[in-house]
């Protein structure tokens, strides 16, 4: 099974963007602890992992991932909280998505308790860190298999 992992605006600039509030971590090292951790639970499960920081390239690949993707993992960033294009395109493919955050966005400031996209995603995963990243495989792995 193939599992997209689609992350929006700044989250290129994980590792030194506000370490207090998004931890140390690269981007590029949570894929590979993404990657580390799919391999140990099934070599079959295929990680295809990526960023931008353009709404309408994230909206194609959610479009992209109908019959190519078990599920969509998405950390829409910024997006989460104004883009009714993302949450048109979950609604559209149908693609079982789950919605995750680094930080607890609901203990921040208050633009960010509202998200557009979690009433169409089947869960959301907030406030663990790159753990948040881990905990969305085993949810993954749960929903596709139900
Ligand atoms: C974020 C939370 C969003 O509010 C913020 O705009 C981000 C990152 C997170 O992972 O905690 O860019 O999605």
């Amino acid at each position: 099974m193939r599992l997209l992992f689609l992350n929006g605006p700044n989250l290129n600039l994980l590792g030194t963007r506000e370490p207090g509030v998004y931890g140390r971590l690269t981007l590029a090292e949570i894929e590979a602890r993404v990657r580390d951790t799919a391999r140990g639970l099934d070599p079959l499960l295929e990680i295809d992992f990526r960023q931008s920081n353009h709404e309408g390239e994230l909206i194609t690949w959610i479009q992209e991932a109908r019959g190519s993707a078990g599920a969509i993992v998405l950390n829409a960033a910024a997006y989460t909280h104004t883009s009714i294009g993302l949450r048109d395109a979950i609604s559209a493919v149908g693609v079982p998505t789950i919605e995750i955050h680094l930080s607890n966005v609901h203990a921040r400031e208050s633009f960010r308790h509202q998200s557009l996209i979690a009433p169409v995603c089947r869960g959301v995963i907030a406030g663990f860190g790159a753990e948040s990243y881990i905990l969305a495989i085993h949810a993954a792995v749960t929903i596709t298999k139900a």
